[in-house]
């Protein structure tokens, strides 16, 4: 069972993009918790902020975009780390650390020219490089004691290049070594070595036949979940405390997103990870999560234990969600209408030119996410009366 801890908090985020054609509100006002060891699923149609919030959430926001308000607040070991105020310096080792994501395209995210598993070496050289030197260290010591001839002086020479990186990473001599052909040779090769022992030790894990011989491989020679699972390696290369998947199946057929599915929940499992998970498909939020945020055109409408969401969804969109899921014998019920504009987002709540329950104020004045029920939030005037004041623009 998770506990109940924090690890991840989000409060009143805004997220704007700053466009020619004018300012897109695509995140307003959202407030979200994390707990540690969870599934939390994030599901809402296309557009509806699901990325932008998550990119938020590792304070990286592509240009145009910019968070305007609101903060981030991640939680190691129970001290409080307000990610939006830090720097970027900082924030980046904790990305690569921490937290860690799974592009939606795994075609985007891999480079088509270096090989496979060089590509998820180099995250685990970037991350876990004193890890490696470590046990490279040891390999060559133990590598010294069985051999003989010239190799055993070649061996001393490489065991003392990765001592002086041990004792002192940042020395003026590393920097000489490094200058040196044959010295960065020695310097590179065990790091490699150790590396790529490494990354073939989690593709077996990620369920890849012949890891030796993938390694070595091109994206393109690879079927898409194949490429799919690569990417899944290279965000689980720095063993991250808290994952977020963002539509990680999404272009794959059904049997392969299957067997992806059923592979991260084993990973979560074994790698002890907080999993955030990103997808339209209510079938896929059903299999995959403890609880659920439902997200509706930059706002979380509802929020609840996957239980409940599917036994009593409270929010008009998500009922409407529940009714869109196809299943056999039963007419399919598509929520009518599109996400809107964000441009120009419709006033009140933002749900209201779809909703069939819509009331004249829900027009004028956007509905607060309020817990109404034990651990159930809603933003619906239906179910409360609380407003939420918004600051004009
Ligand atoms: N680079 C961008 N420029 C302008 N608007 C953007 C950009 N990225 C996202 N948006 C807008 O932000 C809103 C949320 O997008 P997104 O988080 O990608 O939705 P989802 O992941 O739920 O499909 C959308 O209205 C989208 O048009
Ligand atoms: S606040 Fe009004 S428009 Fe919005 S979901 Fe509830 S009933 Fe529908
Ligand atoms: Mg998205």
């Amino acid at each position: 069972m998770p506990s109940k801890d924090k690890l991840m908090e989000v409060e009143d985020l805004k997220v704007r993009f700053f466009t020619y054609e004018g300012i897109v509100k695509a995140i307003d006002g959202v407030d979200l918790e994390v707990f540690n060891g969870e599934t939390l699923g994030i599901v809402g149609e296309t557009g509806s902020g699901k990325s932008v919030t998550t990119y938020a959430m590792m304070a990286l926001v592509p240009p145009p975009g910019k968070i305007v308000k609101g903060r981030v607040i991640y939680n190691i070991h129970g001290r409080p780390m307000v990610l939006t105020k830090m720097d970027e310096e900082s924030i980046r080792k904790i990305r690569g650390s921490e937290i860690s994501r799974i592009f939606q395209e795994p075609k985007a995210a891999l480079n088509p020219v270096y090989r496979v598993g060089d590509q998820v070496a180099e995250a685990i050289i970037i991350h876990r490089k004193e890890e490696m030197f470590k046990r490279a260290f040891k390999s060559i010591s133990e590598e010294i004691k069985k051999v003989k001839g010239l190799r055993k002086p070649l061996l001393s020479l490489q065991r003392s290049v990765v001592k002086s990186v041990l004792d002192k990473p940042e020395s003026i001599l590393l920097k000489i070594i490094l200058k040196i052909p044959l010295l960065r040779k020695l310097y590179w090769a065990p790091l490699k070595r150790e590396a790529r022992f490494e990354v073939e030790k989690l593709l077996g894990l990620l369920g890849i036949p012949d890891p030796h011989r993938v390694y070595d491989m091109y994206p393109h020679e690879l079927s898409g979940g194949m490429q799919q699972r690569i990417v899944i390696a290279t965000a689980l290369s720095c063993n991250p405390r808290l994952l977020i998947a963002d539509e990680p199946t999404t272009n794959l057929d059904v049997t392969v997103e299957a067997q992806i599915l059923e592979l991260m929940k084993k990973l979560k499992k074994d790698f002890g990870s907080t999993l955030l998970y990103i997808t339209h498909d209510m079938g896929v939020i059903a299999e995959m999560s403890d609880r659920v945020a439902v997200m509706y055109a930059g706002a979380i409408c509802e929020v609840a234990d996957v239980y409940t969401i599917f036994k009593e969804p409270l929010h008009p969109y998500t009922k409407g969600l529940l009714e869109a899921i196809p299943m056999p014998g039963k007419e399919l019920k598509a929520i009518p209408g599109t996400v809107p504009n964000l441009i120009n987002p419709p006033t009140g709540c933002r749900f209201h030119p779809r909703c069939p329950y819509a009331m004249e104020k829900c027009s004028k004045y956007i509905p607060r996410l309020v817990e109404v029920k034990p651990s159930h939030k809603v933003a619906c005037f239906l179910h409360h009366d609380q407003i939420l004041e918004s600051e004009e623009e």
